[in-house]
């Protein structure tokens, strides 16, 4: 049940009927409408003055010659405000309409089918092999999940692809440093410590030792011709990398397609430098190939190094047409700090010169700030760098202390501070508009009482207890008990969820998801101390409690699409 249509197609009618003569009006009234800054103004607003030109008549006159054709059921009255018709519903009716629509599939509300028979490649997370997880990776790993959900929502097929960092000179010398120095039983049990520590040996003992460095040459030379000891050492580096990441990813909930990565795409690089080649993009300087992209204000894009080498922005090329002919996506989307922004233009350009339109719509760089800890860059934390793992092990730690204070009688503590610890981090990196840095402090992030994870899942919690104090047997529910100013507020937020997912997956910004299911848990508290919802009168009791059975299952809905777990106790 989608009111603002159905405002739509009754302005249509009442356009219709006040100016039978009329032409040139706009073809979609429902986009036409707008929401009221204020609840006092009506559930939603006509703006007249959009149709002054073609009825050329002042907006204030058009408002109140539309006004004496509103009769309709759904609508309790209009009123002309300045330019404006303000749309006041039939408070009953609406809430009679739109729990039923919401309660016949709770789960579903705010689904859609926009994107059946589309497919979107979402790059998120995308790690870098033998680095630990740390903070830096976050947002990238966080957004990436919750966008994957929206559009699974809305019925796109989504392939999620972990672009793992596995490409480069260092690693012949961390394989150079674990033949000198290494063994395995060190590497298995400290993992990628182990190997940032060989690393580090490696430059310390090549200063020494120049000769070294020819050494790390050669065993990346071994990884590129695919020589076996190379390869098997390289692969295991990453299986133990993957195998860290693969806990935090198991925390979060995350999960991927594909996780073929730079290595991946360095042996299919060729033919993209063949066909840029072919269409005349390819210009020689200094010994290297580039892209003159000078028309566009933009450096040359390096394709190849003097000495033939490929680069990061290479093997982004080729993953674009690997992606293409294999997934055939309508949309790739890249979820990469605002850092990359010059990287992912050059690229998307490239692609664009080499003749494929689709790439000024269909690659998007979805960009976010930087995170800070506690008022201090995330990643040198005192020098050292705040590790993901560490942090979502600590936000479990500190969720489990409020919560043995808060519930103590909870059981199954741990898994709770699992949802609400991990929950916490997740929200509060999801909470504003993802271009924003963020700075992340545990008294924020854990407050049950602000505009926090937990406090949402708290809402969503006591909606779980109101509605296991339901007794069984409801009669009809009484929708006039929903007339008041808390209900409605309440109805007219969850009535516009399904708005929210939409803009979101547009926007490609899960902060909308946030902001509109934190707005329903507001609505909800405040409804709830106003008023009882077991009430005395059973038809009145049977209205509040389809109300709390809708807010919860749009809640849960909410929180998964952000990528937060909903707890039925707390
Ligand atoms: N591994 C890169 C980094 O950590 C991110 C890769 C993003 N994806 C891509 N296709 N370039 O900075």
């Amino acid at each position: 049940m989608d009111m603002r249509k159905r405002i739509g197609s009754l302005a249509e009618e009442m356009l219709r009927g006040a100016f039978p003569e009329a032409q040139g009006l706009p073809e979609d009234m429902a986009a036409l409408l707008e929401v009221p800054p204020e609840e006092s103004m009506g559930d939603y607003a006509l703006p007249c003055f959009k149709l002054s030109k073609s009825l050329r008549m002042g907006p204030p006159q058009i408002a109140q010659k539309l006004s004496q054709h509103a009769s309709h059921p759904e609508i309790a009255r209009v009123e002309c405000v300045g330019g404006y018709l303000n749309f006041f519903f039939n408070r009953e009716n609406f809430a009679r309409e739109l729990l039923s629509a919401i309660l016949a599939a709770p789960q579903k509300w705010g689904s859609g089918t926009e994107g059946a028979g589309k497919t979107v490649c979402l790059d998120y997370s995308s790690i870098n092999i033998a680095k630990r997880f740390h903070i830096g990776h976050l947002s990238t790993t966080v957004i990436g999940n919750s966008l994957k959900r929206i559009y699974d929502f809305l019925g796109w097929k989504t392939v999620s692809i972990n672009h793992l960092g596995d490409w480069g000179t260092q690693f012949g010398k961390m394989i150079c440093a674990y033949k000198r120095w290494g063994d395995r039983e060190t590497v298995e049990k400290y993992g990628v410590d182990e190997m940032t520590r060989l690393y580090v040996r490696f430059h310390e003992e090549a200063e020494k030792d120049p000769a070294l460095e020819d050494e790390g040459r050669a065993w990346f030379k071994k990884i590129e011709e695919g020589d076996e000891e190379a390869l098997a050492i390289f692969q295991w580096f990453k299986d133990v990398t993957l195998k860290d990441a693969m806990k935090v990813y198991d925390l979060m909930d995350v999960h991927f397609d594909s996780y073929a990565g730079e290595s991946f795409f360095y042996d299919k690089t060729g033919r993209v430098v063949d066909e840029l080649k072919e269409k005349g993009l390819l210009e020689e300087s200094d010994g290297a190939m580039i892209v003159n992209l000078e028309k566009y204000d933009m450096p040359p894009c390096l394709i190849l190094k003097s000495d033939g080498a490929t680069l990061y922005t290479t093997r982004d090329l080729a993953a674009v047409f690997y992606r293409k002919d294999t997934y055939h996506f309508d949309k790739c989307l890249y979820v990469v700090a605002y850092q990359q922004d010059l990287h992912f233009r050059q690229l998307f350009k490239v692609v664009e010169l080499m003749g494929y339109e689709w790439a000024r719509d269909a690659l998007i760089h979805v960009a976010f700030g930087m995170v800070s800890y506690e008022g201090q860059a995330m990643a040198t934390r005192k020098g050292h760098v705040v590790y993901l793992e560490e942090l979502l092990t600590r936000a479990q730690e500190k969720a489990l202390e409020i919560i043995k204070e808060k519930s103590p009688n909870l059981e199954n503590k741990e898994e709770a501070a699992r949802q609400v610890g991990i929950g916490a981090v997740i929200y509060a990196t999801l909470q504003n508009n993802r271009i924003k840095d963020i700075d992340f402090w545990w008294d924020r992030a854990l407050n049950f009482d602000g505009e926090t994870g937990p406090y949402v899942q708290y809402t969503h919690a006591r909606c779980a207890s109101v509605l296991r104090k339901a007794p069984e047997k409801l009669p009809e529910p009484d929708y006039a008990a929903l007339t008041d100013d808390e209900a409605q507020a309440l109805l007219r937020l969850l009535s516009r969820f399904p708005e929210s997912v939409q803009d979101a997956c547009l926007r490609n910004e899960p902060s909308i998801v946030t902001r509109a299911v934190t707005d329903i848990a507001k609505a909800y508290n405040k409804y709830y101390y106003e008023h009882r919802i077991l009430d005395d009168d059973p038809a009145a009791a049977s209205a509040r409690l389809a109300l709390t059975r809708a807010c919860k299952a749009v809640i849960k809905t909410g929180l998964y699409l952000i990528g937060v777990s909903a707890p039925e106790r707390m």
